[in-house]
């Protein structure tokens, strides 16, 4: 079966992605199998996408219920879930408004817009530069490829949007020589998820959200990975005890439908205006529907248990063959190998019934934040074999 997949694919679909040998057929919460009957326990969550596992009966029941009513309207109408979604992440987070779109570097790309209208309205012409992190991954667009701090995205597709400078995340004082007068944000990821998984130093996140607010200079935060439950907390900027100007959301928000999101705080909350942005799927009733189904599951006891879970891999991890060390905060795990290649230990892991993720040549490990103890000590004794057959 798998065999007559793969050579459809080929055959039909942009070969743009390079897969794995694993054909999905089916999924409840961690546990999925492919069209051969194989089972395997998920530690990707479709790149950390699938909050609530596969197919959450609660979240499939809110988006299938919403599905029977009223699928998609445009953004000419009001519709309640969209609302209702704004509601719970701004209750949440303290942030004033949200503006939905349909992925991270959507997101992106509208905090970009906004921090640059912002400064023009109060300052003028020649203050759009946005200073990123080298490391950093922001999306696949053209403007956020050039958000993006790492020269491997940065082949082939010129021209780019200009304005955007890389500054090292290890020098705080660095950052700030560079935030002069042409610079309207700064925009950073607090873990680098696709560079590797690798936290930034609490006192780096608090100089830079210091020196953003004394020299106007706005904050962004990009939770596209690190948000939605995934590190512990509802948002990742609440372990660095910091309120960003704007903030991004996707991936875990729709809990497996494509759903973004842009937090304004209070100073950017009216930078953009009617007629400034839009997207004709945002705020998709059906998508929203799921999304609030997300948010009303992450309570604190939730949250209590991915911190938890995320404590008992690292340690689960740490006692493993060829793992050297290992990063991240909550669910959102990285591990540097040694004497072992990343793609022989994500091979190793389907052949013996797990599904596993790289960042860079790091193991890394996004499992649903509901993935039941039984089946996390599953996936775990499979990863341990997988590393002990190489
Ligand atoms: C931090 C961060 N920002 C933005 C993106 C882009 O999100 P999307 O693929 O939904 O456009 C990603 C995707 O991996 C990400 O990790």
């Amino acid at each position: 079966m798998f065999e007559d997949i793969k050579a459809r694919d080929e055959a039909s679909v942009l070969q743009t992605y390079a897969r794995f040998p694993v054909a999905l057929k089916e999924g409840r919460n961690a546990l999925c199998r492919d069209w051969d009957g194989r089972e395997f326990i998920d530690f990707t969550s479709g790149i950390g996408v699938n909050s609530l596992g596969f197919c959450d009966p609660g979240w499939v029941g809110a988006v299938s219920g919403q599905l029977g009513s009223l699928q998609h309207t445009s953004n000419l109408y009001y519709t309640l879930p969209g609302i209702q979604a704004a509601e719970a992440l701004t209750s949440r987070t303290g942030m004033k408004k949200a503006f939905f779109c349909n992925s991270g570097a959507e997101a992106n790309e509208g905090a970009i817009k906004a921090a640059r209208k912002y400064s023009f309205m109060k300052y003028g012409k020649g203050r759009a530069r946005i200073i990123t992190l080298e490391n950093s991954f922001h999306g696949r667009t053209i403007t956020t490829l050039a958000a993006t701090g790492q020269e491997a995205f940065h082949n082939y597709f010129f021209p780019f949007t200009e304005g955007f400078a890389f500054a090292s995340p290890d020098s705080p004082g660095a950052i700030a020589a560079m935030a002069d007068d042409s610079v309207c944000a700064v925009m950073l990821e607090l873990v680098q998820g696709e560079g590797g998984v690798i936290p930034l130093k609490a006192e780096t996140v608090a100089a830079i959200a210091g020196m953003c607010a004394q020299r106007d200079i706005l904050l962004i935060i990009d939770e596209v990975q690190t948000g939605i439950g995934r590190t512990g907390t509802l948002f990742c900027c609440e372990q660095y005890g910091i309120v960003p100007d704007i903030m991004t959301v996707a991936k875990g928000l729709g809990g497996g439908l494509p759903l973004g999101a842009v937090l304004f705080g209070e100073k950017a909350e009216a930078a953009l205006g009617k007629g400034d942005h839009a997207t004709t799927f945002g705020a998709n009733p059906a998508v929203c529907a799921g999304a609030c189904e997300v948010l009303r599951r992450m309570d604190a006891s939730f949250l209590g248990e991915v911190r938890h879970k995320g404590q008992y891999i690292q340690e689960r991890l740490l006692a493993m063959p060829h793992i050297a060390s290992v990063t991240g905060i909550g669910m959102m795990l990285g591990a540097e190998l040694t004497g072992a290649d990343i793609k022989a230990v994500l091979a190793a892991g389907i052949r013996e019934g797990v599904l596993l993720l790289s960042a860079k040549n790091k193991l890394r490990l996004l499992p649903p934040l509901s993935i039941p103890d039984a089946d996390l000590d599953r996936g775990l004794d499979a990863l341990r074999r997988a590393l002990a057959s190489l």
